[in-house]
């Protein structure tokens, strides 16, 4: 018999919430709500709300918060979450060591428990933190990916259409490399319904918006105190939802690096197709010599901080 498909989502903090709700209202499938056994009970709250919501919105589906990593039994999606935020004055560096420890224990649950299961990774710094989580589980490349460039590209998008006076839906963008102050918004890529960027707006007012895009994260951070979480959380849906549905989407993710774009053994965004097997194709596209260079860079970056990862 058919079974209805199964989204966990590891830590029902601010993210974890989102994207539970986002999912039921999506009639994607069952949600679980994993954390902590001191916040189970906040997470059986959190899903008591989502599915009461579901009264009013007319969605459809189970939600439930649980501690016992027994219940990923079945997932076909895992959107791990857990971890710390950045605080203010706090770099998504900063936060290694604390949420190495975590997912390396979130890892281990998922490998034993949901063996089968697409995971996506959020939990900062992202980059090194979906490099240990394919390293503990053993998952192959195509099941393994990290939320950021979807995130990236998204706020790329929204700087690009205000300054332009247009939807963002006329706008294309695409940000390579990890997910920190290096991250590489490429201007090469960037159409308003096919016109190229440059062609509408000056050099100046460009830089600004690529400057604005790589400190996104930040600039969130310092205005609410917390980092982003309504569109950390619908980025990792996108991702889930093309894969449950076979949709194909071409979008920015961490993906695993054999050798594409020059660089090995590395996680870092760059433009995948995701369809029912997950990570189908890393895409290889032409860059500017300077977007390589400034891809070599943020490549170096990420390279420290997975060696750093690997002593801790
Ligand atoms: P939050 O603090 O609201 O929620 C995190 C949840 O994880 C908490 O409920 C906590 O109890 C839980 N948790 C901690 N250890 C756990 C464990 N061992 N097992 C299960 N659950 C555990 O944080 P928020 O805002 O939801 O952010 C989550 C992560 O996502 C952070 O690391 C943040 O930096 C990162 N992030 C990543 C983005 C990206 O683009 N990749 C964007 C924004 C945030
Ligand atoms: C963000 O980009 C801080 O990684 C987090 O919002």
């Amino acid at each position: 018999m058919a079974a209805r498909k199964k989204i966990a989502i590891i830590g029902a903090g601010n993210i974890g919430g989102e994207a539970a709700m986002l999912a039921a209202r999506r009639e994607l499938g069952d949600v679980i709500l994993l954390d902590i056994p001191e916040k189970e009970m906040f997470a059986q709250g959190k899903a008591l709300d989502i599915m009461q919501t579901g009264a009013l919105d007319g969605f459809d589906g189970k939600v439930t918060g649980t501690s016992n990593y027994a219940d990923l039994k079945g997932s076909d999606v895992v959107i791990v979450t857990a971890g710390f935020p950045r605080k203010p004055g706090m770099s998504r560096d900063d936060l290694l060591s604390i949420n190495l420890k975590i997912i390396r224990a979130v890892a281990e649950g998922i490998k034993s428990n949901a063996p089968n299961a697409f995971v996506i990774v959020i939990s900062n710094p992202l980059d090194a933190m979906v490099y240990e989580m394919k390293k503990v589980t053993g998952f192959p490349r195509e099941r393994v990916v990290g939320m950021a460039g979807v995130l990236d590209s998204a706020r790329f998008q929204c700087f690009v259409a205000e300054a332009c006076g247009v939807s963002t839906k006329e706008v294309t963008t695409l940000v390579l490399g990890g997910h920190g102050d290096t991250m590489v918004p490429c201007l090469s890529y960037c159409t308003v319904n096919g016109i190229p960027v440059n062609q509408l707006l000056p050099k100046e007012k460009l830089d600004a918006i690529v400057t604005r895009t790589a400190g996104g994260g930040g600039e969130i951070v310092k205005l609410m105190g917390t980092s982003a979480y309504y569109a950390p959380a619908a980025g990792s849906i996108a991702i889930a939802e093309s894969f449950l549905k076979g949709q194909s989407r071409l979008l920015a993710c961490a993906a695993y690096l054999d050798g594409e774009y020059g660089y090995k053994d590395l996680y870092m965004g760059v433009p995948v197709i995701i369809g029912l097997n997950g990570v189908e194709k890393v895409i290889s596209i032409k860059l500017s010599d300077d977007e390589k260079k400034a891809l070599d860079k943020s490549a170096e970056a990420v390279r420290e901080l997975i060696e750093a990862s690997k002593k801790l």
